[in-house]
């Protein structure tokens, strides 16, 4: 069995953010998501590892993954992103007839993904498909199923046939390969998997569905990012490795060697990283502190702080912030009293 991790695509729902970086280099609770994707297919088994990247996200996630254990990662180029199907196509030479794993890569599994790769492996499907239930159906790819077999999978649906969302793994056998062949683009233009999957279906073959277990995120928006970041970060370990004064640490507080915490109360489940420092601060509950970050004189809470941001003697507490790489929030002296901003494109500020 081999893994499929795809991260070649645009993120136009995360911009700025994805402006300079790709989607699954974004770090939730402190690591790349797509280190998440990473072990997951290691702990089910999965060992040979292709990746898909773009000419953008190439360097980048190489970076990311530099130095990983346990897999044999193999990057493989999509020019254009046209479609998880396209991608599929474009690592076909690579994949073989091997059996692999079709993975998003900014898609998390509470749970991780051994059941889909056991569900393949007893029954031999053409394929198997991660399905989760989700509140509202209409913004998702949807499974209509009887008996834990896929009977039709259609895209977005106004009258959604279950609540049946399709998530972002998926096991395929090499018949996928044939159907791909011959896909035509659908009407925005990308090759679908979906309609992939609906051609093995009508060809007779059988398509399993099979509900995860724990909870799924697909990390398409920030609010999606924030609350990947609170789920996760509910699940840390504790831990003090860096240097704390005069502090308080409440509840599940991650604080990782070389980081300083002075004159702070950091209130778990939350996450100082690597060579960051928290002083004269609050950093509330469900906040992630990236690698060399600053937050000084200012109150943080529900948010994610990424590697070398600055926030500092902010007068009001931050909240539901995803503040990017390298990004300052600061507050000044003096009178005019006005918000002074330096914003890039897309980017979103929202002033209470
Ligand atoms: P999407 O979320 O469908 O697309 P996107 O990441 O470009 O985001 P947006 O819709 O905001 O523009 O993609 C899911 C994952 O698949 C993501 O990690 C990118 C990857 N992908 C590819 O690798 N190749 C592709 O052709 C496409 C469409 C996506």
């Amino acid at each position: 069995m081999k893994g499929l991790i795809l991260a070649a695509g645009r993120g136009t729902r995360l911009r700025p953010l994805t402006h300079t970086r790709p989607k699954p280099v974004i770090r939730v609770a402190g690591r790349p998501i797509i280190h998440y994707a990473l072990d997951n297919l290691k702990d089910a088994g999965v060992r040979e590892i292709g990746i898909v990247v773009s000419p953008d996200t190439r360097t980048d996630v190489q970076a990311a993954l530099g130095g990983v254990e346990g897999a044999r990662v193999t990057y493989i180029l999509q020019e254009q992103p046209q479609g998880l199907a396209h991608a599929v196509r474009v690592a076909r030479g690579w994949l073989g007839d091997d059996p692999f794993v079709l993975y998003l890569g900014d898609n998390l599994f509470e749970r991780g993904i051994a059941p889909f790769v056991q569900a393949f492996d007893r029954g031999g499907p053409a394929a198997v498909v991660a399905l989760a239930r989700v509140e509202d159906p209409r913004q998702f790819g949807v499974a209509e199923v009887a008996g834990g077999r896929i009977l039709r999978l259609v895209e977005k649906p106004e009258r959604p046939p279950s609540d049946l969302a399709v998530a972002g793994v998926y096991v395929f056998g090499p018949r996928i390969h044939r159907v791909i062949e011959d896909l035509e683009p659908s009407a925005r233009g990308e090759y679908e998997i979906t309609d992939a999957i609906q051609r093995l279906i009508d060809g007779g073959h059988e398509v399993q569905g099979l509900p995860i277990e724990g909870w799924w995120k697909d990390t398409g928006r920030a609010e999606d990012l924030l609350d990947a970041n609170r789920l996760l970060l509910a699940n840390v370990e504790p831990k003090n490795e860096g240097r704390v004064e005069e502090s308080r640490l409440i509840g599940r507080v991650v604080i990782e060697a070389g980081a300083v915490v002075r004159r702070s109360t950091v209130m778990g489940p939350a996450l100082i990283a690597a060579g960051s420092r928290v002083e004269d601060a609050f950093v509330g509950p469900f906040t992630a502190v990236g690698p060399g970050a600053e937050v000084r004189g200012s109150e943080v809470e529900y948010s994610i702080v990424a590697d070398r941001a600055v926030i500092e003697n902010v007068p009001t507490r931050l909240q539901e912030c995803v503040i990017g790489v390298g990004a300052r929030v600061t507050s000044r002296e003096g009178l005019p009293r006005a918000h002074r901003l330096v914003l890039g494109d897309a980017s979103r500020v929202e002033i209470g």
